[in-house]
């Protein structure tokens, strides 16, 4: 069975990267790994994390790039590979414009496509942008949809489609056997230094990433003024902030948060870095999908900065909150989990309603079940 995988940006790569390693264990398997490149650096840190070599790079990232550039790109360049390449299946992951425009170019030479990370849902088509929409139209077009949690499947069901869901897990989760050592020594070299100097981490470190679409300009701006007042007043404590490559980010994020002794912007660590940093935290504040998946397993309470999530499960358990987009409410919600360790403690335990590390073994059991269906019915 030929399974052509494709992802193109940093969170669809360390989903994936696990379950390439695990479908290249089959013989019965041949496992084609195809980048879009819709990253180019952020993509290239997580294939030398896991040491993949991709079969194919169609490298379509342009600065400031649109989101109409990076669809017609896909598209344009998708279609005389997968002619010549002749897949089983394409698998795609989760819901950046990669997801969508890959299952897209799949449907066109009715190749049936396998979405990992299926029916997570908002239900508003504007938050994330355009991230739900992108969900919606890949799930639409799939034939087997790989679901993390129950509640994901509900969803998918409450859209019409019955068939061919399985329950899997993240594959996030699957990621941490590869990422997460005890005395792991950071390869940034500020992070070094930070951990270095500050004997038995007796800094409360606080983790920051936020870079999404709907974020950019006032929201943004917003994240950070109150990430400004949270620093004056606990000197202390060390705000991390590895900084996403978007000059659309990095502009408004240097300008409020620059030359600041106690904040470290930083460039985008690496995910060996970044697991290991998620277990040594003190707290996490983001607007990231990944990041809410991955703290709960460490136990480190996440404020998510923004306005919603799609992803229910460790808000239900008490680890995630969803505080919004205004600078008042980030800084006092910060500060509650400074200030009173009761709160802190209710949010601080590890919970992990996002799989057992199981999930691509799950997956790559189906993929050679339905070959092996295919091939008894031939
Ligand atoms: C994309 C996904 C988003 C995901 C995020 C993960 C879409 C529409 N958005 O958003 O769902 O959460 O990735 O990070 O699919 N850049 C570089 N080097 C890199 C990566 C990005 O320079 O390695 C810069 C480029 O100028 C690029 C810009 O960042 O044009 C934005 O990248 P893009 O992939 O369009 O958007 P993200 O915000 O990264
Ligand atoms: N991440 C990383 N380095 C960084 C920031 C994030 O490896 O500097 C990882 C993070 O642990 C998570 C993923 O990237 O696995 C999340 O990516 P991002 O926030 O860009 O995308 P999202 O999850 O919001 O789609």
């Amino acid at each position: 069975m030929k399974v052509f995988v494709v992802f193109g940006t940093r969170p669809e790569a360390i989903k994936m990267c696990p379950l390439v390693l695990e479908l290249k264990k089959y013989n019965d398997i041949e496992c084609i790994v195809c980048l879009t490149g819709q990253h180019r650096e952020m993509l290239g840190q997580v294939m030398e994390a896991f040491h993949i070599q991709e079969d194919y790079n169609l490298d379509i990232m342009k600065d400031r790039q649109t989101l109409t550039s990076i669809t017609t790109s896909i598209l344009e360049r998708m279609e005389p590979l997968l002619k010549e390449v002749k897949p089983d299946i394409v698998l795609v992951h989760g819901d950046t414009t990669t997801s969508y425009a890959a299952a897209l170019a799949a449907f066109y030479q009715q190749i049936p496509v396998g979405h990992v990370e299926a029916g997570l849902r908002t239900g508003d088509i504007y938050s994330p942008f355009p991230e739900e929409m992108n969900r919606l139209l890949t799930d639409r077009i799939s034939t087997y949809y790989f679901a993390p949690t129950e509640s994901n499947r509900r969803n998918l069901e409450r859209e019409g489609i019955s068939r061919n869901i399985f329950v899997t897990g993240n594959t996030v989760i699957d990621a941490f056997a590869y990422t997460v050592s005890p005395g792991y020594q950071f390869h940034d070299k500020k992070l070094a230094a930070l951990f270095d100097t500050q004997t038995g981490e007796k800094s409360k470190i606080v983790l920051i990433t936020a870079h999404r679409r709907e974020n950019l300009g006032e929201p943004l701006r917003n994240i950070c003024q109150a990430i400004y007042r949270l620093s004056r007043e606990y000197p202390e404590a060390v705000f991390v902030y590895p900084v996403h490559l978007n000059p659309m980010v990095r502009e408004t994020v240097w300008e409020v948060l620059g030359e600041i002794s106690n904040i470290l912007l930083i460039d985008p660590i690496d995910v060996l870095d970044m697991h290991n940093l998620l277990s040594r935290c003190f707290f996490v504040m983001t607007d990231s999908g990944g990041i809410q998946e991955e703290a709960p397993s460490f136990g480190k309470p996440v404020l998510v900065m923004r306005t919603e999530t799609e992803r229910p499960e460790a808000v239900k358990a008490g680890t995630v909150r969803v505080v919004g987009v205004e600078e008042e409410r980030i800084y006092r919600e910060a500060k509650n989990l400074f200030e009173d360790s009761a709160e802190y403690d209710l949010m601080a335990h590890a919970v992990n309603p996002y799989g057992d590390g199981q999930a691509s073994k799950r997956i790559a059991k189906v993929l050679l079940e339905q070959s092996a269906h295919k091939t008894a019915g031939k």
